[in-house]
């Protein structure tokens, strides 16, 4: 077939995605944002509630003016960082009512999934952002909440406005004791979220007509609106079975939030079957513990979710990996090092699994240790090209080139090779995922007399090696070790992302000029070297060394 056919056919295929299943989401990167708080009101796209302010006080819990329109109109900034799926917070409909905890700005307040959220624009505006959306080759995720219906008391079932009308569409009372959680489970799954001042009160989805309707709403809603795959909130609290025909009916990828950082309690979702995915609260611990939480890094809490997450999940290649959400502290907000969070990053984006990054993250907010504070306008802080969004372009690119490239390593492709631990100290873990090696350090920017060797990296003697971030480049010594020293100035606690010269040249990353990318120390401010690259023995060679001056003259 001719190439512009084929690229043809591409576009009109693109154009036409809906349905999307576990296999076409595995290669995705994942924007994931709130529609009320994204993207402003504009010309193009006006609010639905006026009048706003452009000011949002996170503290108020109200409405302060995204709409799916407006989100249009920042596809360039998300597609611009790489991204090629955007999840949007639930689009049903809200109580509209004020709570002790505010308005439902953020959309999960759901009191009946059948109708739009008005609030947030009409049929027909969702229509076109989901247009808009495909029209890129992206995907779009909808978070999807029905495990409990929002009421003010806790005696009046069914609720005001729910779209459950009959007492047995809902579990019994009772709330949640979190304190023997652990032991009883059934109680999570039938009990009610929130507290006195606002319940989450417990659909019955055992009840034959809750689960008809669910699933026929699902699969209606899908279809009509073209959509790619499902975010699932509160799925721990529902049980399983529920999800698999629920998952089943929609026909899409499902990634359920199972809040929860125990391996077995969250693996069961793929290995029962309930959904396709998860988002990877352990992964996420690992990486929280690992390089956030000050003074006591440990990087064990990470090495041990990794073997845990590699050895009881099916499938961790669909996994979500993030390391903020809008339940979660910025991790900015608990990381004043920005080479931590670099190094928790390279994880996020190049692990096994999707990466999964919530809006405001690659601009270094750090207001928000937890909600509503975590949930601030984008728009306040605009939508500049900082160190972090190129940080964030950048490692989208290597993992699209990765993706795309077909690098093996064993015969095996980036996508399909399992990550393994190849070494790790107190501060420092090396992984082997396919064609690469991520070397971490959770050391901080400060340069130390010290550094992290990987006895075998499975590559051989006198190997070319390139950082994919950096484009400095290595060498392997003898029997294929490698040493990362952190001792010369400006390359304290930098993370690395190795891959053999040849693999980096047939992919196209840093064999060209346009290397933006630099490493910042703790001030923030671009690194710039003029002196030699570090590469440790033995000596490079020539396709290397022209590498090296090319770095030389970009770093
Ligand atoms: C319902 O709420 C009231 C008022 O907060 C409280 O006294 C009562 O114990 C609650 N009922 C149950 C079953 O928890
Ligand atoms: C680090 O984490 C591991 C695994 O959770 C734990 O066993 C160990 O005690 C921790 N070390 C420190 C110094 O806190
Ligand atoms: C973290 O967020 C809280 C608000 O939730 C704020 O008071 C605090 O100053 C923030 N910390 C940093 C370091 O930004
Ligand atoms: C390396 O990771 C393993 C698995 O978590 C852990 O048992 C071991 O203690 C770690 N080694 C060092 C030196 O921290
Ligand atoms: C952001 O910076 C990178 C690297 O300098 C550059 O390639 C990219 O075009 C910039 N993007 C925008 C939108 O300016
Ligand atoms: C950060 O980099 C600047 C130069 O860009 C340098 O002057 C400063 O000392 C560095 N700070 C640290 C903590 O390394």
């Amino acid at each position: 077939m001719h190439l512009s056919i084929i690229t043809a056919l591409a576009v009109l295929g693109s154009q036409l995605t809906n349905a999307a299943t576990a296999d076409e989401w595995r290669s995705r990167s994942i924007y994931q944002l709130i529609t009320d708080r994204f993207a402003p009101p504009s010309d193009s796209a006006p609010a639905r509630t006026q009048p706003l302010p452009l000011e949002c006080n996170t503290q108020d819990q109200t409405w302060c003016g995204g709409t799916w329109l407006s989100i249009i109109d920042k596809l360039d900034y998300i597609q611009g960082m790489g991204f090629d799926a955007i999840w949007i917070s639930p689009t049903s409909e809200n109580i509209d009512f004020g709570t002790p905890y505010g308005f439902a700005y953020h959309g999960y307040w759901v009191n009946d999934v059948r109708n739009i959220n008005q609030r947030f624009g009409s049929e027909d505006d969702l229509h076109t952002l989901v247009d808009e959306v495909h029209k890129r080759g992206m995907y779009i995720m909808v978070d999807v909440a029905i495990n409990g219906i929002p009421s003010l008391s806790n005696s009046t079932i069914p609720p005001q406005g729910s779209m459950w009308t009959k007492k047995e569409q809902f579990h019994d009372f009772c709330q949640i004791d979190w304190s023997t959680e652990l032991e009883n489970d059934k109680q999570v799954k039938d009990c009610s979220l929130g507290d006195d001042k606002l319940w989450l009160l417990d659909v019955n989805t055992e009840n034959t007509e809750v689960v008809t309707t669910l699933q026929s709403w699902i699969s209606e809603y899908v279809a009509k609106y073209k959509i790619d795959g499902l975010r699932i909130d509160a799925a721990k609290h529902v049980p399983g079975a529920f999800w698999t025909g629920f998952c089943g009916a929609s026909g899409v990828f499902c990634m359920g939030e199972v809040f929860d950082d125990r391996i077995d309690y969250t693996s069961a979702f793929q290995r029962e079957k309930w959904m396709d995915s998860i988002l990877g609260f352990p992964f996420y611990n690992g990486l929280s513990k690992a390089f956030s939480v000050e003074p006591h890094r440990n990087m064990s809490e990470l090495t041990e979710r990794i073997i845990g997450t590699l050895n009881s999940f099916p499938d961790p290649g669909v996994l979500g990996n993030f390391i903020e959400n809008h339940d979660t502290p910025r991790f900015r907000n608990i990381t004043a090092d920005p080479r931590l969070v670099h190094n928790a990053m390279v994880g996020q984006f190049l692990f096994d699994g999707i990466p999964v990054l919530y809006y405001g993250q690659e601009q270094d907010m750090s207001w928000g240790l937890s909600d509503p504070h975590n949930r601030a306008a984008l728009w306040t802080l605009g939508y500049e090209n900082v160190t972090t969004v190129k940080q964030v372009a950048r490692l989208n690119q290597i993992r699209s080139a990765l993706i795309k490239g077909g690098a093996t390593y064993n015969g095996e492709t980036y996508l399909q090779a399992r990550s393994t631990i190849l070494a790790n100290t107190t501060y420092d873990v090396a992984i082997r995922k396919g064609p690469i090696i991520m070397s971490l350090t959770n050391r901080g920017s400060p340069e130390e007399a010290a550094s992290f060797s990987i006895e075998n990296t499975g590559w051989k003697r006198g190997e070319a090696l390139i950082d994919l971030i950096s484009c400095l480049d290595f060498a392997t010594g003898s029997g294929g070790s490698l040493s990362i020293s952190y001792s010369r100035q400006g390359y304290g606690g930098l993370p690395y992302v190795f891959a053999t010269v040849d693999d980096a040249r047939h992919m196209g990353i840093c064999n060209d000029v346009q290397l933006g990318i630099v490493h910042t120390n703790q001030t923030g401010k671009p690194y710039t070297s003029g002196s030699a690259v570090y590469a440790p023995s033995p000596v490079v060679g020539l396709v290397t060394g022209a590498i090296t001056l090319l770095a030389l003259f970009f770093l």
